[in-house]
């Protein structure tokens, strides 16, 4: 229950913890530069979203969305509960499949080739990874939570294995933590500690695409700080769309971000501007600034 429907207000809740507002003031130090350059409005699209438009059953819950995000870019998507902001995530790597009743119409490309058009969906799936909102323990060692994917597409060598574990455990900051215990159970890893895991875990893939559900929910804010610098650094490597619940990581993360509402892309632009630069609807500026949520 906690990473979904938390209800309005879950944003603000988080946002005025102590730590929380402390981090804050950390960031504004910092400045929000830490956003990285600006990806190029000529840079390849990696993502093309066309007339999408989700349902479950008889209910749509996202309604006619269309943007393209653009190779090496973190994306941002913000909006209250029960936006579609998940839903959005599920359509992009075809995990509706999965979904009894989810129905997806529209058309979504990915290096600009229809995702329905994939034979394989664990190929597409591989090329697209997803960190969950709460870790999905699977019931493994660290080692091999790490190595199941790598083994599964026929990397049989330990030697090799060891050197993509300890990789991607380096990557997602977590190595110096675990690698006295690689052997044990990963559920038995704390909260923030199983979130970096899932990381690790969906770059053991390689992914071009990595999508972020609300990574953030149910970790404490230091580890939060810890894997938005993670993202900052393979942001040099691959896009990312980043979900979040908190504005401000958007804010601290992403070139460019998309304001959903109630089933609707109110609009989408430069994240800065959602703050303090011209916006299209004044709802985007009313929920940045938490007059509702
Ligand atoms: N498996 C499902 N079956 C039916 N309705 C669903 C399902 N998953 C989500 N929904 C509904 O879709 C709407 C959007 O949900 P979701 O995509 O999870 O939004 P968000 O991630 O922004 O909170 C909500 O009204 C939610 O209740
Ligand atoms: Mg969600």
């Amino acid at each position: 229950m906690v990473g979904e429907g938390g209800g309005a207000g879950t944003r603000q809740d988080r946002i005025l913890t102590a730590d929380e507002s402390q981090l804050a003031a950390g960031a504004q130090r910092t400045s929000f530069g830490d956003r990285g350059p600006q990806v190029s409005s000529d840079a390849p699209v990696k993502l093309s979203v066309q007339g999408l438009t989700l349902s479950y059953g008889t209910k749509t819950v996202l309604r006619d969305v269309s943007f393209e995000v653009r190779e090496k870019e973190v994306f941002g998507i913000i909006g209250p509960a029960n936006s579609g902001k998940t839903s959005f995530l599920r359509a992009l790597n075809r995990m509706n499949e999965l979904v009894p009743g989810m129905r997806v119409d529209g058309t979504i490309r990915f290096n600009g080739e229809d995702v329905n058009s994939f034979r394989n969906v664990y190929a597409l799936r591989r090329r697209i990874g997803v960190v969950f909102p709460l870790p999905v323990g699977l019931p493994l060692s660290v080692y091999d939570n790490v190595a199941l994917s790598p083994r599964l597409t026929g990397v049989t060598k330990k030697a090799q294995l060891d050197e993509i574990v300890e990789r991607c455990l380096r990557r997602a900051a977590l190595w110096d933590e675990v690698k006295d215990r690689l052997n044990a159970l990963g559920s038995l890893l704390s909260g923030g500690q199983q979130q970096r895991l899932t990381i690790a875990r969906a770059l053991s893939q390689e992914p071009e695409l990595l999508l972020l559900d609300e990574f953030s929910i149910a970790v404490d804010p230091v580890t939060t700080m810890r894997i938005e610098d993670v993202l900052k650094e393979l942001r040099e490597e691959m896009t990312i769309v980043l979900v979040t619940n908190l504005v401000q990581q958007a804010r601290r993360l992403a070139q460019r971000t998309a304001f959903f509402l109630n089933g609707e892309l109110v609009e989408v632009g430069e994240t800065e501007d959602f703050f303090t630069g011209p916006v299209l609807d004044s709802r985007t500026r009313e929920y940045v600034e938490g007059k509702f949520g």
